[in-house]
């Protein structure tokens, strides 16, 4: 049987859309390959958000590209963002590349197969759940819209991905319910913005509504949310059922109202800090985890005070951080770029190491509690070290016999690295959470 080799990087859309092409490809019988080199077809999803992140998928796809020669019909496939934004330029500046596909494509993936494999017809019916499932039985991904209307100043995505299109409220019950009866415990719906989901009248909180119905879906999870568009419906529907996580990802970007205008983000610090109120007043334990952009063009060093400023307020439990990198097309790229390199990556170390403490104090002071554990994955293999996520967003190690990926079980925080919580197990049980 052909086997397949997938290198994905980017964002969770990435790894969603890997996971639907590698589902294609095992209905025409394939099968993952354990290393590159022993695989017949090797596919790089790339990221086009930051310059580095092209860099790496650039120098990735050059290294299959020159290991090809060791294995005769060994085929490379690029898709995914930086594939949309540089198309067949991609495949003429690294000989060796034998397909490209935009992520504006993924949809038509079925049919690009076919063409490319016409003697391997996709046989119906899917591989059993287990095969597929077998590295995390307990969490899954699941897109509900495509692309973003935003043109953040500084960002590519609306490029690379195309306008918003949200999927119908019947398909995403659907392919939750597959995963479910395969076995996963945890879903995340994924869109570059969940919030402005909306489908014959459906909108986000109703969809979050109905999919807390679903019967052994014992955790809801969404990412990511924008913060013009997070209505305090979302949250108190959030609040309604212990099915929701007690996280949101709300990418606050920058501190000072001048920087967030010209990043077009459509929100204020105070209005951005009134929403973690409003959120805190409805779910008081809720982990608020954020992206934080510096360097943005004529960012001033008092301006990126505010950053650090509105870091310290916000107390976020856990923060992406990422230095301006220009992004050819987009609105910021034609903004004069005023700050160099080291200053940059200055005011990012400083950002880090105060989000870093932040990050610390808030894992210390967690230690005492009671926490709701999902097992999803051994920490070694045959090792008693098992990783979790508490109801939050923090990461937890629990050091015991007997438990299994897709677990929930009761645990009690006795330590604490400052990035992981340390626990011990109290009892496990199999939830049954009262529906809506
Ligand atoms: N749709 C998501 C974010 C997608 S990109 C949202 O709106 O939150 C993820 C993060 O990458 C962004 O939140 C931003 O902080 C960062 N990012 C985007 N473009 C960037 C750029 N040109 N340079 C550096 N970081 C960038
Ligand atoms: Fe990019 Fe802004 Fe859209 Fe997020 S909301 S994907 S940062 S344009
Ligand atoms: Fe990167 Fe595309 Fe995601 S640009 S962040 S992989 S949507």
């Amino acid at each position: 049987m052909p086997s397949v080799y997938f290198q994905t990087f980017g964002c969770q859309m990435n790894a969603a859309d890997s996971d639907a092409v590698r589902d294609l490809l095992f209905r025409r019988g394939f099968t993952l390959g354990a290393t590159h080199d022993e695989s017949d077809l090797i596919v790089v999803n790339t990221c086009s958000v930051r310059e580095a992140a092209e860099r790496r998928a650039k120098s990735r796809i050059a290294e299959f590209a020159r290991g090809k020669k060791r294995r005769r019909g060994q085929r490379l496939w690029v898709i995914g963002c930086m594939a949309q934004r540089l198309g067949d330029a991609l495949a003429a500046e690294i000989p060796g590349v034998d397909l490209v596909v935009g992520a504006g494509q993924i949809g038509r993936m079925d049919e690009v197969i076919d063409a490319q494999f016409p003697a391997r017809p996709a046989d119906g019916g899917d591989r059993p759940p287990s095969e597929i499932f077998s590295k995390t039985a307990a969490s899954d991904f699941v897109p509900i819209m495509r692309g973003c209307d935003n043109f953040c100043a500084y960002c590519v995505v609306p490029y690379v991905r195309g306008r918003e299109q949200s999927m119908p409220y019947d398909d995403i019950e659907a392919a939750v319910k597959k995963k479910v009866d395969a076995g996963i415990k945890e879903v995340t719906f994924l869109g570059q913005n969940v919030n402005s989901y909306s489908h014959n009248g459906i909108d986000f909180p109703e969809l979050l509504r109905g999919m807390a119905r679903i019967g052994g879906l014992e955790r809801i999870r969404f990412t990511t949310s924008h913060p013009k568009d997070c209505t305090e419906r979302l949250i108190d529907v959030m609040a309604s059922s212990r099915k929701f996580a007690s996280h949101i990802h709300l990418p606050a970007q920058a501190g000072s109202d001048r920087v967030l205008g010209l990043m077009n983000r459509g929100y204020t610090s105070s209005s951005y800090v009134g929403l973690l109120d409003m959120i805190r007043k409805h779910i008081p334990y809720a982990d608020i985890t954020s992206d934080l952009l510096v360097g943005f063009p004529t960012e001033s060093g008092a301006e990126f005070r505010e950053t650090l400023e509105l870091a310290r307020e916000a107390r976020f439990t856990a923060a992406f951080m990422f230095a301006y990198s220009p992004r050819e097309g987009t609105a910021a790229a034609a903004m004069p770029e005023t700050i160099d390199r080291t200053e940059k990556m200055a005011r990012l170390s400083e950002l880090i190491d105060l989000q870093t403490g932040i990050t610390r104090e808030i894992y210390d002071s967690a230690v005492g509690t009671e926490l709701e554990v999902l097992i999803t994955e051994r920490q070694r293999k045959r090792d008693r070290a098992w990783m979790g996520q508490d109801a939050g967003c923090k990461r937890v190690l629990i050091n015991c016999d007997g438990l299994e990926s897709g677990m929930i079980i009761k645990a009690r925080a006795v330590g604490s690295s400052g990035m992981t919580l340390l626990a011990e197990k109290k009892q496990c049980f199999m939830s049954t959470f009262k529906t809506l």
